[in-house]
């Protein structure tokens, strides 16, 4: 690696970067997290890579999802054990349908600093700091809220390791074991309009565990089947505190980043010659590029170059983020010029982030059929490409919020005010993520037909 280091970053042009008006402070923040404990280890990174690997070869599906940002104000347990049991719904409807297995990629524990299309925010003739996220400034619209404070990193790092820590136990101490599959289901997704689909699967994987169990498998002599392997991802946007947590693994020699196990590149700070590619190039975990329309696919190519150039599959996952309008524009070109040049990358869909639009009552929202269409687009491409879609990227939550319109509960504009509790981005609620998964499922299945065939056609 040429010229890095963790903080080779700060000699390059920076986009989205919070104005700090106590430099002292947010230095010494910093030295403090420099030396706190790592959150995760880089040894669970490589696994993931090597899972990810799995899935840029075709043997693979991503499911990513979490909030669009995390907050201070629900910080809770029910809200991560929510999350975490619709997401173990979502990931066992697509293991099903895909009988291949399903990488498990939370946006969370980590997951706070936003990047805005503008740096400040205007109501009457107040004009303040825009809102960045809990671990720079706070929501509220007032001036002591809006500054930039650096406590907040440590703040939201102690969050981050308390989340991980109850993740940590629900994926290894007994609540992700398969033979809870019909225990997901209570709570409010019980009466939920997809309740009878997932009994039903629920039902077909209990009798195929009871065989199991006859004939000697069980969770008890079987870790797969008790356990299940759930990473943590973010956006690293706030490139302080991702250096303040880059450690050398002793094992390899290497660098890591150490605030979760997976980290992106938002599209607006993935300037090839900036701060936010130069820091991620250095590190090994795996990482995530949302690509927007303004991507080309000459840009595309010389960020693959900076950021794997070692064409090492599961090191990056591209997120592709165009609009469900858009998709069938852009995306071919990307595909085609990745293909040509045989670089080993996983593709992935964020339908969200180009499908937001604002209601009448001034709502940000995301009209559920566009997510859809978005889904159902990357799927028709990359079966007319040959190209393995290989995952999803949306925000989410276990809690019935109404922030995205439609969906089977069918919620409409005017009922958004109901339930509306984002800190950032619409997120899709409990129902609308398993309907979602739903259908991926069904994409899945219909791709697993019709693989053989274009294998056998191509010779
Ligand atoms: C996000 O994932 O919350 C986000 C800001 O996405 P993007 O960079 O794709 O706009
Ligand atoms: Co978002």
């Amino acid at each position: 690696m040429t010229n890095w280091s963790p903080n080779s970053w700060r000699a390059k042009p920076i986009q989205q970067v919070p104005t700090y008006p106590d430099q002292a402070a947010l230095a010494e923040t910093e030295a403090r997290l420099a030396t706190f404990p790592p959150l995760v280890f880089a040894g669970e990174a490589r696994k993931l890579k090597k899972q990810l690997a799995a899935v840029a070869n075709g043997e693979g599906f991503l499911l990513q999802g979490g909030d669009c940002a995390e907050s201070f104000a629900e910080h809770g347990a029910d809200n991560i054990r929510d999350f975490f049991r619709v997401f173990l719904q979502m990931a066992v409807v697509l293991t099903f349908a895909a009988s291949q297995p399903v990488v498990k990629v939370g946006r969370i524990a980590g997951q706070f600093a936003k990047p805005r299309s503008s740096g400040t925010e205007t109501k009457g003739d107040v004009v303040l700091p825009s809102y960045r996220g809990d671990i720079i400034n706070g929501i509220e619209f007032d001036e002591k809220s809006r500054t930039p404070d650096p406590a907040r990193q440590e703040m939201a790092y102690r969050q981050s390791a308390a989340t991980l820590n109850l993740l940590r136990a629900f994926a290894q101490g007994g609540f992700a074991n398969l033979e809870n599959v019909h225990k997901w289901m209570l709570g409010f997704v019980s009466d939920s309009p997809q309740a009878e689909r997932y009994q039903a699967l629920a039902d077909r994987i209990s009798e195929t565990m009871s065989f199991m169990r006859a004939v000697g498998i069980t969770s008890e002599t079987n870790y797969a089947l008790r356990e299940t392997d759930f990473y943590t991802s973010h956006e690293a946007l706030l490139l302080g505190y991702e250096e303040a947590l880059t450690r050398v693994d002793s094992t390899s020699g290497d660098w890591y980043a150490t605030s979760g196990h997976m980290i992106w590149i938002g599209d607006r700070t993935r300037q090839p010659d900036h701060a936010h590619v130069e820091y991620c190039r250095g590190i090994k975990n795996p990482l995530g590029l949302k690509c927007g329309p303004s991507m080309t696919p000459d840009g595309l190519l010389q960020l693959i170059d900076l950021l794997n150039p070692e064409n090492e599959p599961g090191r990056l996952t591209l997120i592709a983020r165009f609009g469900a309008d858009k998709v069938g524009e852009h995306l071919p070109k990307l595909i085609r010029a990745v293909e040509r040049e045989g670089r080993k990358i996983v593709w992935s869909c964020d339908p969200m982030h180009g499908n937001t639009v604002t209601a009448a009552a001034g709502y940000k929202t995301r009209p559920f059929e566009r997510i859809l269409k978005e889904v159902q687009a990357f799927f028709d491409v990359h079966r007319a490409e040959g190209s393995h879609p290989g995952g999803i990227h949306i925000e989410m939550t276990g809690k019935n919020v109404t922030e995205c319109t439609g969906g089977a509960r069918a919620i409409r504009d005017e009922e958004l005010q109901d339930r509306y509790h984002t800190h950032c981005d619409p997120r899709l609620n409990a129902d609308q993520s398993l309907e979602l998964a739903f259908m991926v499922a069904e994409l899945l299945k219909k791709n697993k037909v019709s693989l053989p065939a274009k294998k056998a056609a191509n010779g």
